[in-house]
């Protein structure tokens, strides 16, 4: 590669998960502490970052058709400097390093404090790639948190220690480690110091955090919540993903006793066969699960259940993909994610044998997506006549219109005076399928 000038603005384009969301905010952090400004909306960028996913499909064919499209100028006029971040980068770095010249920095989710030092080579005209794993060293090396809008991530926990045999997270996040109680005060702190009044703590396996207090004191999750729910200024907590595994008595009760802890819990059951649960490696039953949800339902009766499903399995049968749709008849829930297998080479279930035939995952995919839209469409009906916070979080589509979220993760939408991070309340008056019209209640403003 030939030397070439500093670039003067950036653009990250993240991919996937919400730890992808976070991690391409912090890498934003550091590039502009290096002076680098975001590209304006509509114009090129010196520097792209694709901060890339590997859990499903083909995201890796994606991201070569992606560095295809900005070298040849049809995403912006003049090809940038490019620097592949993320689960691919990871899972696939020598290989981008090989395909694609265009590349200049190869930088997996554990390494990208380094990003900055990447950037001065790639400048020098030199090509990097750092995939180097765990770091927990990274979070230590990034610059504090400045803007933020009202409602914001905070990285408790990485990796993933469950090996489900469909899932490549194991490989590309590694072992699971949790960031130190102090650092995660500091940084809520930061974050509601910068204008956050919502917290969501974030870990591939978020409910297998564990830490030592200020006391010295061994706490899980729930008593970082509990921690977390004294910062003053910081009005919601919620949190994802979890592994019903690691849901233990004080998290339940956490759910009952923290007000600001919200009604929430996504809980992915992945599946409502015990023949498939086995082989997918879950360690849990189906029975299992629901009495776990019961357990939580009782701590807090009106928590709104969410989560995530894979359909077509290698080996499942349609007598097993029907028990998954009775078990989504029997939970209700409020919203979930459903997902077609895809082998993802390195894991073991990418080498079983019956694969599921593509036409079969499609028809099945769709049944289960009907269901789960008509249950969240229920949930939101049964929602109209409720009053409650909304968080603003941005402008609606029309003029003078507001879009935030209830405590029930729903989206709401309504017209008032507010602005932009207030907590107001409102009266749900109408549902759709994905969101609800609300209006502002009388002299209902208030700041968190
Ligand atoms: N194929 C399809 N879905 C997958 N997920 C993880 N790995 C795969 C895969 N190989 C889904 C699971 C997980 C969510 C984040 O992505 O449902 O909970
Ligand atoms: Fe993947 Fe299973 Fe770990 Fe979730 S718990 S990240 S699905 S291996």
């Amino acid at each position: 590669m030939k030397p070439t000038t500093p670039p003067r603005t950036f653009r990250v384009k993240s991919f996937g998960c919400q730890m992808n969301v976070y991690d391409g905010e912090r890498m934003a952090e550091m590039l502009a502490q290096k002076g680098i400004t975001p590209a304006a909306d509509g114009e090129d960028a010196d520097l792209v970052v694709l901060n890339t996913c590997h859990i499903r499909e083909k995201a890796a064919e994606k991201i070569y058709s992606d560095i295809g499209r900005l070298t040849k100028g049809k995403t912006q006029k003049k090809a940038p400097m490019i620097a592949v971040a993320g689960c691919v980068a990871q899972a696939e770095g020598e290989e981008i390093m090989a395909r694609a010249p265009a590349v200049s920095m190869v930088v997996g989710p554990q390494a990208y404090h380094r990003l900055p030092e990447m950037l001065d080579r790639a400048v020098a005209g030199e090509r990097s790639t750092d995939t180097d794993m765990p770091a927990i060293a990274k979070f230590a090396a990034l610059p504090e948190r400045r803007k933020i809008g009202p409602a914001a991530f905070l990285t408790v926990q990485e990796g993933c220690d469950k090996f489900c045999t469909y899932c490549v997270v194991p490989y590309t996040r590694g072992a699971e480690i949790s960031r130190p109680y102090s650092d995660l005060v500091a940084e809520a702190r930061k974050l509601v110091e910068a204008g956050a009044k919502e917290i969501t703590l974030l870990g591939q396996n978020v409910s297998a955090w564990s830490g030592e207090n200020d006391k010295g004191h061994a706490v899980g999750l729930a008593g970082l919540i509990r921690d977390l729910a004294k910062v003053d200024g910081l009005a919601r907590i919620r949190y994802t993903t979890s592994h019903p595994a690691d849901m233990d008595d004080a998290l339940i009760a956490a759910h009952g006793e923290v007000d600001k802890l919200m009604p929430f819990l996504h809980l992915p059951v992945q599946a409502g066969s015990d023949r498939v649960l086995r082989a997918m490696n879950r360690s849990h039953t189906v029975e299992s699960y629901l009495r776990l949800l019961e357990r939580f339902r009782a701590a807090r009766p009106d928590l709104a259940l969410s989560g995530d499903f894979i359909v077509g399995f290698p080996g499942e049968t349609d007598a097993e993909f029907e028990e998954t749709l009775s078990l989504v008849g029997e939970v209700a829930y409020a919203q979930a994610f459903s997902f077609k297998y895809s082998p993802r080479p390195g894991t073991p279930a990418a080498t079983m044998d019956d694969q599921v035939a593509r036409e079969v995952m499609d028809v099945r995919l769709q049944r289960l997506q009907a269901a789960l839209n008509r249950d969240q469409h229920a949930f939101n009906e049964a929602s109209v006549g409720r009053t409650c916070e909304v968080l603003v979080e941005r402008k609606g589509k029309h003029p003078g219109q507001w879009l935030g979220k209830s405590p029930w993760l729903q989206s709401v939408w309504f017209e008032g005076d507010v602005a932009i991070g207030d907590l107001v309340e409102v009266d749900l008056l109408e549902a759709g399928p994905n969101s609800l019209r609300a209006s502002v209640r009388e002299g209902a403003l208030s700041l968190a």
